[in-house]
């Protein structure tokens, strides 16, 4: 059982590094370059300030990713991903493959040349959009760990 609660340590920190940054991404980071930039320099700024945590949050994705699989493995808890009961499971793995895409396809390949051309004609529209984007993100996986830790701790939203 060490293994598990150790690989559950991992996984807790590895999501608090990375969510934890999103957060900060979306509610101060984002809305003060909307505030201090003019719309044609706000990507320029963020794509600068950004970087450094677009590569932490690809070890820190890795890790929670890694951790969770194995201790999916080692509970046999692969019916978890199939119980309405525990829909924070399956919630979890789809926003682990969201970011995991976004930063290691979407991001690379095509978001940044996208953005860069919407933006090239709609610089403000194409930041909020960006920034609702964040915003959608943040919320779904902040409910998502609320639910985690609810339901691993007692709470069954379907049998009160
Ligand atoms: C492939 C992706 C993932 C898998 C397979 C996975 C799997 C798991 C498993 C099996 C547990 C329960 C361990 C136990 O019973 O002690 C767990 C706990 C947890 N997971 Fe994930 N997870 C994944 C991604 C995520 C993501 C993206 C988040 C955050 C949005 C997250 C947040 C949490 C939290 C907060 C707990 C701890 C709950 C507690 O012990 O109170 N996980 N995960």
């Amino acid at each position: 059982m060490t293994d598990i609660a150790l690989a559950l340590a991992v996984h807790v920190v590895a999501v608090v590094l990375w969510i934890g940054g999103v957060g900060v991404v979306a509610t101060v980071l984002m809305p003060e370059i909307g505030r201090s930039r003019p719309p044609g320099e706000r990507f320029a700024a963020f794509h600068a300030l950004e970087k450094r945590f677009a590569r932490q949050s690809r070890i820190t994705t890795l890790l929670a990713g890694a951790s969770g699989l194995y201790m999916t493995w080692r509970l046999h808890a692969w019916s978890w991903f199939a119980s309405v009961a525990t829909w924070w499971m399956p919630a979890m793995a789809l926003i682990w493959l969201i970011f995991t895409l976004m930063l290691f396809l979407i991001e690379p390949l095509f978001l940044d040349r996208w953005l860069g051309r919407r933006a090239a004609s709609r610089p403000a529209a194409t930041f909020q959009w960006f920034q609702r984007l964040h915003h959608v993100l943040l919320g779904l996986s902040l409910l998502t760990i609320a639910g985690a830790v609810a339901g691993l701790h007692g709470v069954d939203l379907f049998h009160w």
